[in-house]
């Protein structure tokens, strides 16, 4: 029965990072996979969430599952951080999920349940796992402009033009902040604009927060959300706790579905079942960290402190890595990428000069031209930029 299954090409993203690991040339500079890094390339800890795990050891007391939903606590300080302290409680179902992924994946199956002729509109281009986790549950997809290759930033006239052609049976998939893969982010004013189109239209905005609080703070980053969580009746919001909160590999995220008054209970209940037919119930421990971390005033400011270092050594970064493109003498105008925000941006690069960089300078990089900037340090700056100089002739 198995020796028909078809080889697949390794993921785009995380295929890399095992190739990374693996190379022995010690000038190797990882600008893959979404994961902060320090000058010497290791990803802490944050202290918060070593207090918060100090405490959890000390108080557990039992091991029982939790519900499908996760605890009503984590919820609740979640929704508050997403969209602040006066969210509608009583139209938000919401859920503790197996990280961003699961999040996306159950909000894709409650889309197919509640409309299978719905069309996702995704941002061109977006994160590769977009595709597979939302197209794999059958729904359609189609692609929104985005990203202007010329300025770096937002086609903002092709977007709003594409999503006021839509309607009740679209839904438009949204980067709240640090767009992945571009760094190419939405003005405040350009969010009133999309939602009061998504109010007159009727389309479903479906968002992916997988970033807040490393692009401009965790208030500015959860602007969009806050706007349309206001101007609609109904909207889908998915959120990562693994970059903000360093909790990658314990898997935490969130899945909150807006319904109109009086159909909370019926959309728990959908939640539920999609939870219970794919893994039952979330992992618990990473959950009842962020709730902890979030209800503890102490740890919430340590944790925010940390975050807000995060973000601005990413800053650093971005300009080192156009200071050092300069003075290499690398051809281009490279102020976009301090304008762009969040972990990545892309850099203009043929598929041919990032298979050389990998091959020829141990630089790692998807094909897209997407880079981490995390990855980029005082330490490895001179080398990165001669061997892009070198590639790029
Ligand atoms: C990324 O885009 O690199 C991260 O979100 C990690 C992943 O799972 O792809």
């Amino acid at each position: 029965m198995f020796s028909s299954m078809a080889s697949l090409p390794i993921d785009p993203i995380l295929g890399l990072m095992a190739k990374f690991r693996e190379d022995p040339n010690s000038d190797k500079v990882d600008l893959s996979v979404g994961v902060y890094k320090t000058a010497n390339g290791h990803t802490p800890i944050f202290e918060a969430v070593k207090a918060a795990e100090k405490y959890r050891l000390e108080t557990e007391d039992t091991k029982a599952y939790i519900g499908m939903m996760g605890t009503p606590g984590y919820n609740d300080a979640m929704l508050r951080l997403l969209i602040g302290a006066d969210y509608p409680s009583d139209r938000i179902a919401a859920a503790l999920t197996p990280g961003g992924c699961g999040a996306l994946r159950v909000a894709s199956e409650f889309l197919m349940r509640a409309n299978p002729d719905a069309t996702v509109w995704v941002s061109d281009p977006t994160w590769a796992n977009h595709m597979p986790l939302i197209g794999g549950v059958g729904l359609k997809i189609k692609t929104y402009p985005y990203y202007d290759k010329a300025s770096h930033g937002v086609n903002f006239s092709g977007m709003i033009e594409t999503l006021k052609g839509l309607g009740p049976n679209d839904v438009v998939l949204l980067h709240a902040s640090c767009h992945n893969p571009s760094g190419a982010d939405l003005s405040p004013a350009q969010w009133d604009e999309i939602a009061a189109v998504a109010a007159e239209r009727g389309f479903i905005p479906f968002i992916d927060s997988a970033y807040q609080g490393l692009g401009e703070g965790l208030d500015a980053d959860a602007y969009g959300i806050r706007k349309i969580a206001a101007s609609v009746e109904e909207m889908i919001l998915a959120s990562s706790c693994s970059k903000n909160f360093g909790l990658y590999r314990d898997r935490v995220g969130q899945v909150a579905v807006m319904t109109k008054a009086d159909r909370k209970e019926v959309t728990v209940g959908q939640i539920s079942s999609i939870a219970r037919g794919m893994y039952s119930m979330p992992p618990a421990h990473g959950g009842a960290v962020v709730e902890h971390i979030l209800t503890t005033p102490s740890l919430t400011a340590s944790w925010q402190k940390e975050l807000a270092g995060i973000c601005s050594s990413i800053q650093t970064s971005r300009t080192l890595l156009k200071a050092g493109l300069e003075k290499a003498g690398v051809e281009g105008d490279f102020a976009y990428l301090i304008q762009n925000q969040g972990m990545f941006s892309f850099l203009d690069l043929t598929v041919e000069q990032i298979n050389k960089l990998q091959a020829d300078y141990s630089v790692y990089l998807v094909n897209s031209g997407r880079i981490n900037l995390a990855g980029v340090t005082a330490n490895n700056i001179d080398y990165l930029a001669a061997s892009i100089k070198s590639v790029t002739g």
